[in-house]
Parts: structure tokens; sequence; C-alpha cells
């Protein structure tokens, strides 16, 4: 038993965790015992921020205390806007750009190296505030203007809208991205949730955690299908392809639909659910039902062809880039959106378990050679 291989670690438990509960059977996530669904209706991001890393959710003058630190450190120094500058000059991807920014961050840290839980959860705090000013200005840059200084009075969500476009959002707006921050926030230990736990595990710092955390994110498998999504429904679009002909096409030729299948859900993700009613609300308002029109048909195709009872039903991924697309936002920047809210779970895991640490090292079982006859290099 102890040399039975789990591929993808699939089902294994390597910690205890009072963080958040996915039930793949039932499609249900709760944070700290809260459904994602009240979360998402009725709590900020930055009290979800609070309610990970501090365990309770915050009173009013806690939450403003919090809210008015966390937007305090959101400044980024001039060295690592001129690095996004080069990076987004070099034409680098985003989630690759948010990487480099994200690590050179720490030599700016006041805290430097932290040795302790307190200076971790402060440098947590400060590269959960300076992400999106760091995404914001990649944008702005690749977009031909100059970034836009973070504002202290607005919201995570609201100050995002801002820095990117330079206007104020509308409450709609801000609202829905707020919503979207929630839902992604936390999630179990996803690969690269688990990635930042391994990296911690070794009492490596905040950055490296985080700045593996990003880099695990930006697969295709994990964090990257949002784009992909989006990406299908531009090239049905362009195409003039009936989306269903699309489904179809993929599937003939052995392919996976982005946005289907999780490793833990079994039935319809419930983030997906509370997007796609966002999406229903946003395309009703707007008159333009396009992506919901092709999202609705894939999806009851891929139902009627007997996937989703097969247990590949709609991910978090399917529905949020539609969402995205309706607040205006370049598709490559979905992914790293994904990962400005995620960073609030990362440092909750990394947190909690470094409280009771103990190094991560599987083991693979060996399948090579044995025995083999060294050779000096001057006479192979
Ligand atoms: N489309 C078609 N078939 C699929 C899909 C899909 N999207 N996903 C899984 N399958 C099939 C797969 O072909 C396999 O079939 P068979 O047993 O006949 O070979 C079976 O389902 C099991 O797939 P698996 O890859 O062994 O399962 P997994 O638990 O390793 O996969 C997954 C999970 C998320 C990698 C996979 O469902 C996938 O590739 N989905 C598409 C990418 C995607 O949407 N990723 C976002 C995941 S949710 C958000 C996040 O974590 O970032």
């Amino acid at each position: 038993m102890a040399d039975e291989l789990k591929r993808g670690l699939e089902g294994v438990l390597v910690a205890e965790s009072d963080l958040s509960y996915v039930d793949g059977e039932v499609g249900k996530l709760v944070y700290r015992g809260y459904d994602i669904e009240d979360l998402a209706r009725g709590a900020s991001y930055e009290e979800v921020l609070y309610l990970l890393w501090h365990g309770s959710l915050p009173t009013a003058a806690e939450l403003d205390s919090f809210a008015a630190d966390l937007a305090a450190e959101r400044e980024v120094n001039d060295d690592v806007i001129e690095t996004v500058r080069a990076l987004a000059d070099a034409d680098e991807r985003p989630m690759a750009a948010l990487r480099t920014a994200t690590s050179m961050l720490s030599a700016y840290d006041p805290d430097g190296e932290s040795d302790d839980g307190e200076s971790a959860l402060r440098q947590g705090r400060r590269i959960t505030a300076k992400i999106p000013t760091v995404l914001a200005a990649f944008e702005r840059v690749r977009q031909g203007e100059e970034p836009v200084a973070p504002d202290p009075d607005l919201s995570h969500a609201g100050n995002f809208l801002y820095m990117l476009t330079g206007t104020e959002p509308d409450a709609v707006s801000e609202e829905t991205f707020d919503m979207a921050l929630t839902l992604h926030a936390d999630h179990g230990l996803n690969a690269s949730t688990f990635t930042a736990m391994v990296i911690g595990s070794t009492m490596a710092d905040v950055y490296s955690g985080v700045t593996g955390g990003i880099g695990a994110l930006s697969g295709p498998l994990h964090g990257g299908a949002n784009q992909d999504v989006m990406e299908v429904l531009h090239e049905i679009d362009a195409s003039s392809k009936d989306p269903v002909q699309w489904v179809k096409d993929v599937r003939a030729d052995g392919g996976r639909i982005p946005g289907f299948g999780h490793r833990v859900y079994k039935v319809k993700d419930p983030r997906a659910k509370i997007l796609e009613e966002k999406l229903r609300d946003l395309s009703e308002s707007s008159g333009d039902t396009k992506w919901l029109d092709y999202t609705t048909a894939i999806e009851e195709y891929l139902t009627d062809q007997g996937l989703v009872e097969k247990g590949i039903a709609p991910n978090v991924d399917f529905y949020s880039g539609s969402v995205y697309d309706s607040l205006g936002i370049p598709v490559d920047m979905y992914t790293p959106i994904f990962a400005m809210s995620r960073v609030g779970g990362w440092i909750a895991h990394v947190a909690e378990y470094q409280e009771d640490n103990r190094l991560i090292r599987p083991r693979a079982r060996y399948t090579g050679p044995e025995d083999a006859e060294f050779i000096p290099l001057d006479e192979r």
C-alpha cells in the first residue's frame, strides 16, 4: 500500500486545512465554512482576504483598517515599473511578465528576508496590493499609454479597473469584478496553491512561493483555460461557425474543450453557475448576448452528449472570460487576473502550512536501469 502510485497525486491527502473545502460530488465550495455563493453575493474581496488570512469575517472597523493598510501598499517601485515597461516592449506574455515583476518586488520589500509568520503575512499583503499595479501598468504600456497611479480611496477591484482604463469604473463593473476576485480567491490544494506550499515547506520566502504559484497557474490545464475559452469563442465568431459544429470538430479530433472538466468537481462548478448568472444579467442589460448564446449552445450540446453526466462539466473558466470581456479586459489578461485573486489563497495556505511545517518531499518509483557499468569519458 505504501508503494501505491497515485498519478497526479489524485485524491492524496497531504495536509489539514481550515481554509477552503471543495465537495466535488455536489458542487459545493466553502471558504472557512462560508458558502461561496453567500460570499460572492455578499462580501467584498477585501473581506474574503481578511477571512482567509485572519480566520474570521471582519467587523466594519476591522475591514476599514485592513482595507486601508492594503490600499496603502499599492505603489510599486519605479525600477519595477521600468522592468514592466521593458517586458511590455519585448512583447513578453502577461503571466511571464507578472512572474518576473513579482519576483523583482522582493528587492524593495522593507522586511527583507521574512523569518516569522507576521512578517511573511506583511509581505503577502504587499504582494497582493502590488500585483494589480504591476498588471495594469503592463497593459497600459502595451497599449502605448502611461501607467496610472493607484488610488487608495478605491476598492481593490475598483482601483484595478481604474488603473487599467484611467477612468473610475461604474458600480456594476466594480461589483462584477469584485465578485470574480472573490470566486477565484481559494480552492483547496489546486496545482498553483500546492506549488506555493511546496516552496513554503522549505521555509523559502513568500515571494518565492507566489512566483512559483504564478508559474503553475499559467498552464492551460489550470488558470490558462480562461484565456483558451475566450479564444475559442472569438475563433467561432470569426469563422462564423456554429458553436456546436466547432465542438463536434474538436471532439472528432480527440481534443479537449477548454473550460470543461475538473479533477475534483464531478458536477458543474458552483463558481461557473454564479458567473453564468452574472453573464446572463450583463448580456441582457447590454443587449449583446453573443457569448452567452455560444457558451449556452456548447454546454447544452455537451450535456446532450452525456459528457456532463460523465463528470466533465463546466468549470469556473468556462464563463469567467465572457464576463471579463463585458468589462473590456483584454483576453490575455484573464489568467493574470486569476493570479491577482488567487494570490490571497496562496499566501493563506503557505502561512497555515508553515505554522506546523513539514518539508514536502514525495518519492517516485524508480524505473531506470540498475547496475549500469560506468565507462570513463575518454573510453565512451
Ligand atoms: N474535454 C473533453 N474531455 C475531457 C476534458 C475536456 N475538457 N477534460 C477531461 N476529459 C476527459 C479526458 O479525455 C479523459 O478521458 P479518458 O478517460 O477517456 O481518457 C477523462 O476526461 C479524464 O481526464 P483527465 O485528464 O485524466 O482528468 P484530470 O482530472 O487530470 O483533468 C483537467 C482535469 C482540468 C486537467 C481536464 O478536465 C482538462 O484538461 N480540462 C480542460 C482545461 C481546463 O478547463 N482547465 C481548467 C480547470 S478548472 C480551473 C483551474 O483549476 O484553473
